[in-house]
C-alpha cells in the first residue's frame, strides 16, 4: 500500500485483486469482499480442472520440460513451437523482452495497463506515452503517432484489448503501421484476448512478420491468474536468442500440465464468452440508469467507468464502497490519461453485479 494514500486516509492497490490488503483496509475477512478489482472471466476456471488438478501430486518430482506445453501451443495454434515461449505470466515478457532488446525508447500507446512503465523504468529504459482521445473512443493522435515513429522510437508497445479500457484497435490498422515501420518493433499485449467478445481478433497468424512480437497469457480467459502462466510469440530470427536468454525451467510441471488440460477445454472460452456477453448487455441496461457517471463501451467483462459529479474521487468512492459495502473496485487514479475520476469493474454474477449497480446508486459522490 502506498503511504501517501495511507496518511490521507485512502487505500492504494498497484493491482486489482489485493484483496487481503483491501480486507485489511475494510477491517474485514477477505472472503466477505465482493471482488470487482480484477479482470478475470466471471464464469470462473472450466469445471473439470479441479479433479484434474488432484491427479498432478506425482509429477511435483519431475524437471519440467516447457517444451510440452510450447508444442502444445504450436499444434493448438497452428504455429511453430520454436516461435513459443511460456513463462510465469505475461508479466515475466513485459519484464524479459525489453531487458533482451534493450530498445533505446518505446512509445506506450496509452491510456493502458501500467506495469509496462513500471518494468521499463525498473530496466532504466526510456519510454513516452501516446494517450488516445476520449471523445474518438481513444483513437489516438495519428499525426502526432506518425511524428513519433519518425524520430527514433524502436518498440510500440499496444494492448488489445485494452485493459482497463476494453476497446480493441483494428488489426487491419496495426497490420499496416507493422509493414509502414519495418524497422520498429510491435509489441503487442494480448493477455485479455481469450475474454474479448468476438469482435476482436488476434494479431497472431503464421507467418509473423518480422518486427511483431505478441503476448499471451492463460490467466484471464480461463481465470487462472494464480497458475501464472502465459506464453509470448515471436518472430523466426529472434527465437533462438530469446530461448537462450530464458532461465531453464521458467515454469512448473503442474503449469506444464495445467496448461496443457486448459488447451483441451479451450471450448470453455467459447461457451463463456456467450455468457459474458450476456452479462454486459445487462450490466450496460442498468448503469444506463445511472445518473452520476458515463461507461465506456467495451469488448471485455469490464468496464471503465467515469465519475460525472464536479467533485467526484474514484478513490473516495472505493474507499466508501468497501467500508460499507464490502465491494471492492479498481481505481484508475494513477493510470497516465485517466486519473481520479476513472474507475474499472470486472463484472461478476448478475446478481452481484445488481448489488454494485444499487450501491453505486447510492453512493456517496460528493464530500
Ligand atoms: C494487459 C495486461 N497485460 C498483462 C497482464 C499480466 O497478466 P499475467 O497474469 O499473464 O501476468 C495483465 C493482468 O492484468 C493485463 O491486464
Amino acid at each position: 500500500m502506498n503511504s501517501t494514500a495511507a496518511n490521507l486516509n485512502f487505500p492504494v492497490f498497484d493491482h486489482g485483486g489485493e484483496l487481503e490488503q483491501a480486507a485489511n483496509w475494510a477491517q474485514c475477512d477477505p472472503r466477505d469482499l465482493l471482488d470487482f478489482s480484477n479482470l478475470l472471466n466471471p464464469q470462473g476456471p472450466p469445471p473439470p480442472l479441479a479433479n484434474f488438478l488432484k491427479t498432478l501430486t506425482p509429477q511435483i518430482v519431475a524437471h519440467p520440460r516447457a517444451f510440452k506445453l510450447e508444442q502444445a501451443l504450436s499444434r493448438h495454434y497452428k504455429f511453430p513451437a520454436e516461435q513459443i515461449l511460456v513463462g510465469p505470466g505475461s508479466t515475466a515478457f513485459i519484464r524479459f523482452l525489453p531487458q533482451i532488446l534493450q530498445p533505446q525508447k518505446v512509445l506506450i500507446l496509452g491510456p493502458t495497463y501500467s506495469d509496462y512503465a513500471r518494468a521499463l523504468q525498473t530496466l532504466n529504459i526510456s519510454f513516452e506515452f501516446l494517450l488516445g482521445i476520449e471523445q474518438e473512443h481513444w483513437a489516438i493522435p495519428y499525426f502526432e503517432f506518425e511524428q513519433k515513429l519518425n524520430a527514433g522510437i524502436q518498440l510500440v508497445w499496444i494492448t488489445r484489448p485494452n485493459n482497463p479500457l476494453g476497446h480493441c484497435y483494428p488489426k487491419t490498422i496495426i497490420d499496416t503501421w507493422i509493414q509502414q515501420y519495418p524497422q520498429i518493433y510491435f509489441l503487442i499485449d494480448e493477455t485479455c484476448f481469450d475474454l474479448a467478445d468476438t469482435s476482436c481478433e488476434s494479431m497472431l497468424q503464421y507467418p509473423l512478420p518480422p518486427n511483431l512480437i505478441i503476448l499471451r497469457s492463460f490467466s484471464k480467459g480461463y481465470c487462472v491468474p494464480g497458475l501464472r502462466l502465459g506464453w509470448l510469440v515471436v518472430p523466426d530470427w529472434l527465437a533462438g536468442t530469446l530461448k537462450q536468454s530464458q532461465e531453464p525451467w521458467p515454469i512448473s510441471t503442474l503449469a506444464i500440465e495445467l496448461g496443457r488440460f486448459l488447451l483441451e477445454h479451450c471450448a470453455w472460452i467459447k461457451d463463456s464468452q456467450s455468457l459474458n456477453h450476456a452479462l454486459q448487455l445487462d450490466f450496460e441496461k442498468k448503469c444506463a440508469q445511472l445518473s452520476g457517471f458515463k461507461i465506456a463501451p467495451s469488448v471485455l467483462p469490464a468496464f471503465t467507468f467515469q465519475g460525472l459529479a464536479p467533485s467526484f474521487s474514484a478513490q473516495k468512492l472505493q474507499a466508501w464502497l468497501l467500508k460499507e459495502k464490502k465491494m471492492f473496485i479498481r481505481v484508475l487514479s494513477f493510470h497516465p490519461g485517466l486519473g481520479d475520476r476513472y474507475f474499472r469493474i470486472g463484472l461478476q454474477s448478475n446478481a452481484q453485479n445488481d448489488l454494485l449497480v444499487h450501491a453505486l446508486q447510492t453512493a456517496e459522490l460528493y464530500d
